[in-house]
């Protein structure tokens, strides 16, 4: 059993699903944080393990950069592998002056630009969130290290490189903490299947202040989100 993505047979996969947009990224923690780690895929160099974290079976695989592309991994996670639910560890620019470089979000509600809920054929507008189970915890967590974090909406876009120069401002001013490519598609997949979903997010870039992590920093930030997301996978 296999998918046209995915190459892993059933019971390879944990029931929990770390996922950083980049596949070296899912390699470098799995070989880091996890013993006993076997790799379940390669296709598209998408890479996949599973391994245990003090004791506890844990995957973690690559979702790659936007809405589509999480939307197939997790609908197929979900549906052919019995995930019962997935956590998005990723980068994001802050939209916020107090945002600040470095910074956790933990990602309560997300909005989007992206037509993606359009499948469900729903006669409005669906309010993507996370599951509030996973985000308590991942709160809880976040206090214990003593990050500095936020919890809020943001925006997940289709669109990186945008025509519209002021559309951060945009959502900036309905309160969004961040943006970012991945959340709203990751929570309403989660959502129409029955599944928790969660997104944690380490603050890379700022369209307030225009400054940048280097990549030193983002390895070192992307740390503490980690552990937040093993300690409740
Ligand atoms: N991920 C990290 N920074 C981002 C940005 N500025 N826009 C969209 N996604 C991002």
């Amino acid at each position: 059993m296999s998918t046209p993505h995915n190459q892993a047979q059933k019971g390879e996969i944990a029931k929990t699903v770390l996922m950083p947009g980049d596949p070296l990224r899912a390699k470098f923690l799995a070989e880091h944080y996890l013993e006993d780690v076997h790799q379940f895929n390669a296709v598209r160099n998408m890479f996949g393990y599973t391994g245990y974290y003090h004791g506890k079976q844990v995957s973690i695989m690559g979702s790659g950069m936007g809405q589509p592309s999480i939307g197939i991994y997790s609908h197929e996670l979900f549906t052919q592998y019995d995930v019962e639910a997935i956590i998005r560890i990723g980068s994001c620019g802050s939209l916020q002056k107090d945002v600040h470089l470095r910074d956790i979000i933990i990602v309560q509600g997300s909005c989007t630009d992206s037509n993606f809920a359009h499948q469900f054929e729903l006669p409005g507008t669906y309010s993507a969130i996370s599951s509030y189970d996973l985000l308590e915890k991942a709160v809880e967590q976040a206090k214990l290290k003593n990050a500095t974090y936020h919890v809020g909406n943001v925006i997940a876009s289709d669109i990186f490189y945008h025509a519209d120069q002021d559309s951060g401002k945009k959502w900036a001013s309905m309160g969004c903490l961040g943006v970012e490519m991945e959340s709203y598609a990751l929570f309403a997949t989660a959502a129409y299947l029955g599944k928790k979903a969660l997104t944690l997010l380490t603050v890379s870039d700022s369209l307030v202040t225009q400054e940048e992590t280097t990549a030193k920093e983002r390895e070192q930030t992307f740390t503490t989100m980690m552990e937040i997301a093993l300690e409740i996978a």
